[in-house]
């Protein structure tokens, strides 16, 4: 059955405005709550798409690299793609970077000014329902409904909505649009962001110090950690592969991924198809002394991998295919995705690359 149940104050946004003015984060893409000063569009578009990856701590140094680096949105138009995948690196899900890069070039088209509502945001390329509303709120000031992971936990909880996700996420939003304001809708967007981040979280909320508390159904129910109900997971399935560390003269052997697909356009280790054919067919790219370095384990959305290392080194030439020999002391400079840094920090720890073996 679904139950939700209507929160008994009328307006939780009053409640929620009071306590960010008082309690705002401070984050560099921000304007101060309560100000006539809009944030600049550009960091918040690029905040928002890097904050869809992981938590705001971890996107710190990230933004940070970037708005040095790209001080504009016509600045990160212009840029060399590798050099952005590169920046990117650590953050997963590559096709975001390309997403980011695409979008860029188109509002460097349109004189560098980003459109100023959710619908004409909507329609650059790679920008998706949730940043749209974001970007509209936080940077334009537009009322819009802005529901990410922190937000949805707020609302299921203030509402006590037990559909379970991911379909109970149509409740979810009509509830948050229910209580979204016309007035300071990006400080309010922000303010639930904030409030799942530090006192509604998954685990022990701290009630005592919610400014929602009395209106909260699920807090009524003593009950707040049981929302949102979710859906019980798939288990991921498992995919096999190798990869492939070639060690010559100090040098490792990087290829580029193929554009589409995983982890594309990434600098990375040669390996036999994991991505493409599911299950690799552990081929080799070159007949060489292979020593088995061990296996990473990598969770992506869809499956996890169990990925083999080999490590040999080669005394001349080049392998097969086109690739780059890249410094072992400048590796942390080559942009690899998470994976391969756990494969070469394998090889690395246990020194099976081969070199000093003959
Ligand atoms: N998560 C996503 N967007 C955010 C923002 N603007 N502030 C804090 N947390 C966020």
């Amino acid at each position: 059955m679904t139950a939700s149940h209507d929160p008994i104050c009328t307006d939780p946004a009053t409640a929620l405005l009071g306590w960010y003015d008082r309690n705002a984060r401070v984050l560099p893409w921000r304007a101060p709550p309560g100000t006539a000063t809009r944030p600049d569009p550009y960091r918040v578009w690029l905040s928002e798409v890097m904050l869809q990856q992981t938590t705001v701590a971890a996107v710190g140094p990230y933004f940070a690299r970037f708005t040095q680096a790209w001080p504009t949105v016509a600045a990160l138009a212009a840029a060399a793609d590798e050099d952005v995948m590169a920046a990117w690196a650590g953050l997963g899900y590559y096709a975001r970077a390309r997403n980011l890069l695409a979008c860029a070039r188109a509002v460097a088209q349109r004189g560098g000014q980003f459109p100023d509502s959710e619908a004409g945001l909507r329609e650059l390329p790679g920008l998706g329902a949730y940043t749209a509303a974001a970007v509209a709120a936080i940077a334009f000031g537009r009322r819009a409904v802005v529901v990410d992971a922190n937000v949805e936990r707020v609302v299921a909880r203030l509402f006590a909505i037990d559909a379970p996700l991911p379909g109970g996420r149509a409740a979810i939003r009509a509830a948050a649009d229910s209580i979204t304001p016309e007035v300071r809708a990006g400080d309010f967007a922000q303010a639930m962001m904030d409030l799942g981040a530090t006192i509604c979280t998954t685990r022990k909320p701290r009630c005592l110090l919610c400014p929602l508390a009395q209106d909260c159904a699920a807090q009524r129910l003593a009950a707040a950690e049981a929302f949102p109900v979710k859906a019980p997971k798939a288990a991921r399935p498992e995919r096999q592969g190798r990869a492939f560390w070639i060690e010559r003269d100090g040098a490792v052997w990087l290829v580029k991924r193929a554009d589409k697909g995983m982890l594309g356009g990434m600098r990375a280790l040669p390996d036999d198809g994991w991505s493409a054919r599911g299950d690799g067919s552990g081929q080799a790219p070159l007949e060489a002394d292979w020593r088995a370095a061990g296996q990473v384990a990598h969770g992506f959305t869809h499956f996890t991998l169990a990925l083999s290392v080999a490590a040999s080194a080669i005394p001349a030439g080049n392998p097969p295919g086109i690739g780059e020999w890249w410094p072992l002391d400048r590796l942390a400079e080559a942009g690899l995705p998470t994976l391969f840094v756990k494969a070469a920090r394998l090889v690395l720890a246990t020194g099976e690359s081969g070199e000093n073996d003959s």
